[in-house]
């Protein structure tokens, strides 16, 4: 039998869902019962009645699941598939930051240990980010961990906020200059761009999306070509969901292997073995579950 079909069979039996990101392999996405951004994947995490999730992401992903799902078992194919930017904050560098600032509110990115959210006020995502930070009451907000995304949420609200200088290494490898010569060749194409990508990469695009919103909106437009500033996973599901609709990476090099370390295998091991099993110490997760289930309230902004 094979991979594929072997995870059918498992997830009968031990009454499995397989939720992946947008960045996933093309075949972990295609075996998933939900590929989908950030958000969309914690909002599916609540509502699936199965008692195994099988998280295709990176570590701060299933453990948002397993924050949400104290009473369903949240398992990682691979447990060094780990985000770097996550691991640009601790909780003790926040608490130092928020003395500085003692009437800040915190807005925490979801790409944060589940230990930073429990310290935060609200978590976001890339799809909520500025619908967030303008439902808080506060005038200052302490925005965690990535600067760009930061910067991106500054130019759209009339409220401070104080970035933190986190940054995701795989969209700093799309360059301006990417942009630029792409859109030489392709002079009718839109640009969608990613809030993480750097500011100045952000200046060049017609639309600044999470990868959900990327997706919603190459569905509606009437453009035939897309120039795409994100990981180049998304393009999998691009291509797939518009036939006739050209989508171009801004460079090839934006690869993010945690990522990409999910695999058909892998899966089929995480059913059969039980591994690995996310945890999250019960001190922690319920003030961490209070800043997801906050954001959740607010909803998608894209
Ligand atoms: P979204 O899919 O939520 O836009 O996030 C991108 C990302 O980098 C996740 O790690
Ligand atoms: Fe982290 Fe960037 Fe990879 Fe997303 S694409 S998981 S932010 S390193």
């Amino acid at each position: 039998m094979d991979e594929a079909n072997r995870i059918k069979q498992l997830k009968k039996e031990r009454n499995a869902i397989i939720l992946a990101h947008n960045y996933q392999r093309g075949d972990v996405q295609d075996i998933a019962d939900f590929v989908g951004d950030s958000f969309g994947l914690s909002k599916s995490a609540v509502s699936s009645g199965a008692d195994v999730i099988v998280f295709c992401g990176v570590d701060f992903m299933a453990e948002s699941a397993a924050v949400l799902n104290p009473d369903k078992t949240v398992l990682m194919p691979e447990l060094s598939a780990q985000c770097p930017m996550a691991a640009m904050i601790t909780p003790e560098s926040l608490k130092l930051e928020k003395n500085k600032y003692p009437d800040a509110a915190v807005v925490c990115y979801v790409n944060t240990p589940a230990s930073v959210k429990a310290e935060s006020d609200i978590c976001c995502t890339s799809a909520n980010a500025v619908k967030v930070v303008n439902a808080l009451p506060e005038e200052e907000i302490i925005f965690v961990p990535d600067r760009n995304l930061a910067l991106f949420v500054s130019a759209r609200t009339k409220k401070k906020i104080i970035p933190w200088n986190g940054y995701c290494p795989t969209h700093h490898l799309i360059l301006p200059g990417d942009i630029l010569l792409e859109k030489e060749e392709h002079p009718r194409a839109e640009v969608l761009v990613h809030p993480e990508c750097r500011p100045d990469v952000v200046a060049l695009a017609d639309k600044v999306l999470s990868t959900e919103g990327m997706l919603n909106y190459a569905r509606q437009s009437n453009s035939k070509e897309f120039i795409i500033g994100t990981e180049v996973g998304l393009l999998h599901r691009l291509g797939k969901e518009n036939p006739g609709k050209t989508f171009i990476p801004a460079t090839r090099y934006a690869v993010c292997p945690n990522m990409k370390m999910n695999t058909l295998g892998g899966i089929v091991r995480a059913l059969e073995r039980n591994e690995h099993e996310i945890k999250v110490p019960e001190n922690i997760r319920v003030k961490a579950k209070l800043s997801l289930d906050r954001m959740l309230e607010v909803g998608r902004g894209d």
